[in-house]
Formats: structure tokens, sequence, C-alpha cells
């Protein structure tokens, strides 16, 4: 394993001023540094990227949802995702199956890979994981939850959270139920998804939905949903009677958001600090976890070129720079492409069209 080399003085030096406005959280029994956490992301929440998002402030960090029948069947592609990287410090595993039995057993192979918690997918609305009982389908079948829940805790140390959403559909939204099985069946902390299963990822997350659910003071509360952008973020961390926050798709496009966040300030200015130069740094060091976590050129390339158009997102020409990209096969062009890319957009801001549809799909 190889320590990155250290960002610039002047990237460090950004990112310090705001990582000191983070204020250091407990869920459970364990502590994080920032209340704002990278939620996890099937196709994503690889090592490279956790790895960067958590040099980039994220508190904590979940892996992608990773099936409890692979790990038991020993499938090789399922165990390499268990992986953590020695440099992860607050790095969840996330499961998902439907089996009390399946699913301790996978608990206890995913522990001996040192995650610092395990987590619970009860949230994925995809067809083929709720028509096996697994994902959201949980959140139907309330009497199964005490075994399944307590089943993996006696199999395990670590603490084991869920992720979930309000409920199956309008007529259902039980999470307050839920709540107080998971506290029951030794459950530390959930994290909420505000939509229902059947909305998948139309509407708007429901804010009071989650906020209310505080009120039950059942457990720790990660609220989660549509928080896209810094200013939003910092608003909600102001308001907000949830313990902690969760940021999926917002960081794909802006990989800064866990430290701009944090500025109260940043609503009233809605300017960023960092630069095109910033993005590259970025870029440098998302491309050293990534050559070290993957051997494989064409999967360095296909992990890099999805982030970098993603983190263009907003800036002046990045239709043009995707383009390129995406017609680039080779990784060292790609990264020359995505050099001159950044370094040529300067002190530019960001716009980014938050009313349009991005990414509307996912596993939770
Ligand atoms: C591409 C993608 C993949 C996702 N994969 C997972 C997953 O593996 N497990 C999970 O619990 N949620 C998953 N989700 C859901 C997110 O964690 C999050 O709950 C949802 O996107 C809402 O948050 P956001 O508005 O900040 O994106 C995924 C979402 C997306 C967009």
């Amino acid at each position: 394993m190889n320590t990155p080399r250290p960002f610039s003085p002047e990237l460090t030096r950004k990112l310090e001023s705001f990582k000191g406005m983070a204020k250091p959280m407990k869920l459970g029994s364990i502590s994080f540094d920032s209340k704002l956490l990278l939620a996890p992301m099937a196709g994503i929440c690889n090592i490279p990227y956790r790895l960067l998002m958590e040099d980039l402030g994220a508190g904590g960090t979940v892996s992608e949802l990773i099936s409890c029948h692979g790990i038991n069947y020993g499938n090789q592609r399922t165990l390499e995702m268990l992986k953590i990287h020695p440099l992860e410090r607050n790095v969840g595993i996330q499961l998902f199956g439907e089996d009390a039995e399946a699913m301790s057993r996978a608990a206890e192979v995913t522990e001996s890979f040192g995650p610092k918690f395990i987590d619970i997918n009860m949230g994925c609305p995809v067809t083929k994981v709720v028509t096996k009982g697994g994902g959201s389908a949980l959140m139907k079948e309330v009497t199964a939850l005490a075994p399944l829940f307590e089943k993996m805790r006696s199999k395990m140390k670590v603490p084991l959270s869920i992720k979930i959403r309000t409920g199956w559909d309008s007529q259902n939204r039980n999470a307050s139920e839920i709540l107080h099985i998971a506290k029951e069946s030794g459950i530390e902390w959930v994290a909420i998804h505000g939509r229902t299963r059947t909305q998948q990822y139309t509407g708007l997350a429901d804010w009071d939905f989650i906020e209310n659910l505080n009120d039950t003071k059942e457990l720790p509360l990660i609220g989660n949903g549509d928080l896209h952008h810094p200013y939003g973020v910092s608003e909600r961390l102001q308001k907000t009677k949830c313990d902690a926050l969760m940021i999926a798709r917002g960081a794909l496009r802006n990989p800064f958001i866990f430290v701009e966040s944090l500025d109260p300030t940043y609503a009233s200015q809605k300017r960023s600090k960092f630069s095109g130069s910033d993005y590259w740094e970025v870029v440098q060091r998302l491309h050293t976890y990534t050559t070290e976590t993957f051997s494989e050129e064409r999967t360095i390339l296909v992990q890099i070129r999805k982030l970098v158009v993603w983190f263009a997102a907003g800036f002046p020409h990045a239709a043009a720079f995707r383009s390129q990209i995406f017609a680039c096969q080779n990784l060292n062009d790609c990264l020359k492409i995505t050099e001159d890319y950044f370094l040529s957009i300067g002190e530019s801001q960001k716009f980014i069209n938050y009313d349009e549809v991005f990414m509307s799909s996912g596993h939770g």
C-alpha cells in the first residue's frame, strides 16, 4: 500500500479551513469525524472512491450493496468487493439478502475484512432484488425483521445498522414501526432515504417525514435524499434533528460537497473556493487509488472516465469534454485530456441546473 502524494499546500490549506468546521459525532457506540457521510452507491462506492471521499471530508463511507449469497457461495468477485484499504478509517460494508441464516453467515465473513460497521440494505427498489424478498421488500415483512437482526447480531461484534426508505408505498409508510423493532433487536442506527419504494427516485425526498421520525427518539437517525448542493446541505445541517446526513448523487458532481457544506456562509455566497487545478489534483489522487486497487488498464480507464465526467458537470465546455473522454480508449490520453480540461477552466464556477434529473435509479 502506497501513501498517496500529498495535496499541494494550496489545496491542503483550503481543505483544512473547512475541515475545522466539522463536528465529530457518535452513532451508537462509534465515532465519526463529521456529520456528513457518503451514502452507498452500487458501481461507485468501491475502495478508490471511498478513500477519495474520506480525504475530501466525508465523515464515513459505505460500500455498495453486496449479496449475502455471493459471499456464502465464495464468489470471487463478491469477496473482492468486501476488501477494505488500510487507509480507510470509517467504512461500513452493506449487505443485501432476505434470509436470516444466509445474512448472518455473510456478516461473519464480512466482519473478518475489518469494517467499522455492517449495514443492511432495506431500501433497494430494484425488481430483481425485491422479488427475492431483499432490499425494500424487507420493509413489508416486519415480523421477519427481529429474527433477522438478532441472528445477525449474534454472529458479529461491530455495530449493525440499517438503511431504509420511508415505507413500501404512500399507504404503508412504516419507518417508525421498523425503527422500534430495530431498537429492540440490537440495531445501533438507521439511515433513511425519504422516499417510498414505489416512488423509486421520482418526486422529492420527504424531509418533514424524516425530521418527525426523530421525535420518536428510538435510534440515531441519518437523513438522506436530494442533498445535492452545498448550500442545501448546509441549510439542512443547521436545522436538522438528525444525528447525521448522507449524500449520494451530490458527491458525484461535486467531490468537495462534504467540506463546502460545512460552511454556514456558503448558502449566501454560493461561490466555490475550489478551482480547476484543485479538481485536477483530485483526479490525480483518484488515479493513484484506482491503479492501486485494479490491475487491468481497461477497468482503471472505465472507473476514472465516468468520475471525471461527473466532476466536470456544470463547468464551461463540460459537454465537449465528456465527448472527448468517452471517445478515448487509452488511460494516458484520458488523463492528459482531463488535465488540459481542468487546468483550462481556472477559477470558473460550476453552474449545475439542479432541477434537471440526474441519475434517477439506484439500489436504495
Ligand atoms: C447509482 C446509485 C447506486 C446506489 N446504490 C445503492 C446501494 O448500493 N445501496 C443503498 O443502500 N443505496 C444505494 N443508492 C441510494 C443512495 O444511497 C441514496 O439513498 C439515494 O440516491 C438518495 O440520496 P441522494 O439524493 O443523495 O442521491 C444508490 C443510488 C444511486 C444513484
